[in-house]
């Protein structure tokens, strides 16, 4: 049976590229394209949605989860700006719900890898930084990915989040690029992750929503959740 989704930030790049992607899918439909002149409660009153995936603006994650929540739509959270505060936030929500959902800071399999490869570097190699470069249209810096991964790492090392600087980078000609720096006397380690397009987010935006469709209740973090559920 498909699944019908509430797409939320139907027209921004992200958006309009998860509409193409779910065209023709046989497991998820698109039910109702929210706007950001829209109100998003009375747009999900008037149909039927299993989840609602939101790609908005940076901040307005936990606003939108608790209005799925309350309408009883599992949330897929890929809008920056979730902060771990916000997570427990829908998750106890989600818990008195009976719903599961999922707030995912990257959907790219190599940044997936690279989050996993920088804990282990950080176990050996404890005097880290992060780059991260993005196009110029990007409004939050530092990018909600740069957060996510100083927060596994500052989790990793027993150090607080904002001991491991950030650089964020808006250029023309970049789209989203994270190096993640180690750096010990007489040699650096740089692991970088190149993203070209929307395409790098194609398959975990999918694998995502298989996990939220089936999800047990409770918001959980990442797209290890549903890469390690495969
Ligand atoms: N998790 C990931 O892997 C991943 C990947 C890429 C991007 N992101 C994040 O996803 C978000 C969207 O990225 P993007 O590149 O698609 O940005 P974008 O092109 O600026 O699109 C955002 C869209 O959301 C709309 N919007 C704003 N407030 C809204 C509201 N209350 N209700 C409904 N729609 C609303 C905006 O409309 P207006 O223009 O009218 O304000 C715009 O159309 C950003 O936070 C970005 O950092 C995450």
């Amino acid at each position: 049976m498909s699944t019908a989704v509430a797409l939320i930030g139907a027209e921004g790049r992200m958006g309009r590229y998860c509409d193409q992607l779910l065209e023709d899918h046989p497991d998820f439909h698109i039910v109702c394209r929210v706007t950001s002149d829209q109100d998003l409660a009375a747009e999900l009153a008037q149909v039927e949605s299993g989840i609602g995936l939101d790609f908005t603006r940076a901040g307005l994650g936990r606003e939108h989860g608790r209005v799925l929540l309350q309408a009883g739509v599992r949330p897929l959270i890929g809008t920056s700006g979730m902060q771990p505060a916000d997570d427990l936030f829908l998750h106890e929500l989600a818990l008195e719900s009976g719903l599961g959902g999922l707030v995912v800071p990257n959907f790219s399999l190599g940044v997936w890898l690279q989050q996993k490869l920088s804990l282990l570097a950080a176990k050996h190699m404890g005097q880290v930084e992060i780059q991260e470069e993005h196009h110029i249209h990007k409004t939050d810096a530092p990018s909600g990915t740069a957060l996510d991964t100083a927060l596994q790492l500052s989790e990793a090392l027993g150090r607080p989040c904002d001991q491991i600087p950030i650089h964020s980078v808006r250029l023309p000609g970049l789209y989203s690029n994270q190096t993640v720096l180690f750096g010990a006397p007489g040699q650096i380690l740089r692991l970088t992750h190149e993203t070209y397009g929307q395409k790098a987010f194609g398959p975990g935006i999918i694998a995502a929503l298989h996990y939220v469709a089936q999800a047990p209740p409770g918001v959980q973090r990442g797209i290890g959740h549903a890469l390690e559920n495969d």
